[in-house]
């Protein structure tokens, strides 16, 4: 298949126009989006849905989020929508928050994963309101790179991981914020964090007071054990080189890459401390903005396997407000192996 590179300068340009005619059309699109980019196609039509597992190579049993243009068009998508889930979508969207209700009818189980549940989110970014809003469908959108490989924030990554696969990508440039959005279930008796993103916990508790964190946020789930969100059971966002966090300060991180070195080494570091290190280097944002190393983290993950490094040591990112997004990528990167220095 010859994939079509459509580069979109605003919501009324023809690339929009013809990403849209190409959804209407059965096809699958890969779109920008404020998070990450992400591969969309008719929610509501089983065969597309497939279409969209097989070009990612996604487990079937884990679902993909739909994408809405306007607060109206998620009751039709739902069992019910309670006052909560309500107050949340007013004060967040649209914006980088995905939300989970029972699902209505219409929901093909191709798209759950066989949870009677259905993740909704309204994404802000205008290309991809325009996308939605012209296709006239909510469009299933999981991030739109090869499972397994970091998500993409740019329309370069997406070609690299799923050129001759689909029908088109739309280059809207880099994501503003770069990590995928903060998933929240709202289906249970309380409202549970699946995935923390761009929208942090005290956000979300000043409109809902208390929540819980899934321990999948923070922990790798046994090999048994059922996920609240399946895509956490799954490997993620790691590159091919082994990678290590490293626990303490700058100068003692220096000292044990030092001590430790070997042929194929990378230090993945702050922006700024780069100097004075004795292996090559790729940087992932500014040390005290968890916002700059949300936006840079996937393509630091991208361009270590550039590289071919074999071990990668990883400085600690705080894991405060949006930098608990960017801890928990990390951790995943790095199969939650932390080292102290
Ligand atoms: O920012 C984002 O959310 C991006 C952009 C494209 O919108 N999309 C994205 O989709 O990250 P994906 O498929 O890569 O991640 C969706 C996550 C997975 O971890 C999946 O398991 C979880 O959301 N998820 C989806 N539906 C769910 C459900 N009904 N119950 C529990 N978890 C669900
Ligand atoms: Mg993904």
């Amino acid at each position: 298949m010859t994939t079509e590179f459509l580069r979109a300068d605003g919501p009324d340009s023809e690339a929009v126009s013809r990403a849209a005619e190409i959804l209407r059309s059965g096809g699958i699109v890969a779109i920008p989006t404020e998070t990450v980019y992400g591969l969309a196609g008719n929610a509501l039509d089983a065969e597309t849905v497939k279409k969209i597992y097989r070009a990612k190579g996604r487990p079937s049993d884990n679902p993909l989020i739909v994408h809405i243009a306007k607060i109206q068009d998620w009751r039709p998508l739902v069992e019910e929508i309670p006052e909560r889930a309500m107050a949340l979508a007013e004060r967040f969207w649209p914006g980088p928050l995905t939300v989970i209700l029972k699902k209505s009818a219409v929901i093909p189980d191709e798209i759950c994963g066989g949870l009677d549940t259905v993740a909704v989110r309204m994404p802000s970014d205008k290309i991809a309101a325009a996308i939605i809003e012209k296709s006239g469908m909510p469009l299933a959108a999981p991030s739109a790179n090869t499972s397994g490989r970091p998500s993409p924030t740019s329309a370069r990554h997406v070609a690299e991981d799923l050129s001759g696969k689909i029908d088109a990508i739309v280059d809207g440039g880099a994501c503003s914020v770069g990590i995928e959005s903060t998933v929240i279930s709202l289906a249970g008796d309380r409202p549970r964090l699946l995935r923390p993103g761009g929208i942090t916990p005290q956000m979300l508790r000043e409109v809902l007071g208390e929540i819980e964190i899934d321990h999948g946020v923070f922990a790798s789930l046994a090999e048994d054990e059922k996920a609240a969100s399946p895509g956490m059971k799954y490997k993620h966002y790691a590159p091919s080189a082994e990678v290590f966090l490293l626990r303490g300060s700058l100068e003692r991180y220096r000292e044990y890459i030092r001590d430790n070195q070997r042929e194929g080494d990378i230090a993945l570091c702050f922006t700024g401390e780069e100097k004075e290190l004795s292996v090559p280097y790729v940087t992932y944002g500014k040390k005290d903005s968890p916002e700059d190393q949300a936006r840079h983290i996937f393509d630091a993950l991208r361009k270590i396997d550039e590289m071919g490094g074999k071990r990668v040591f990883a400085r600690f990112p705080e894991s405060e407000g949006v930098g608990l997004g960017v801890y928990n990528r990390m951790l995943r990167a790095a199969a939650f192996k932390i080292i102290e220095v």
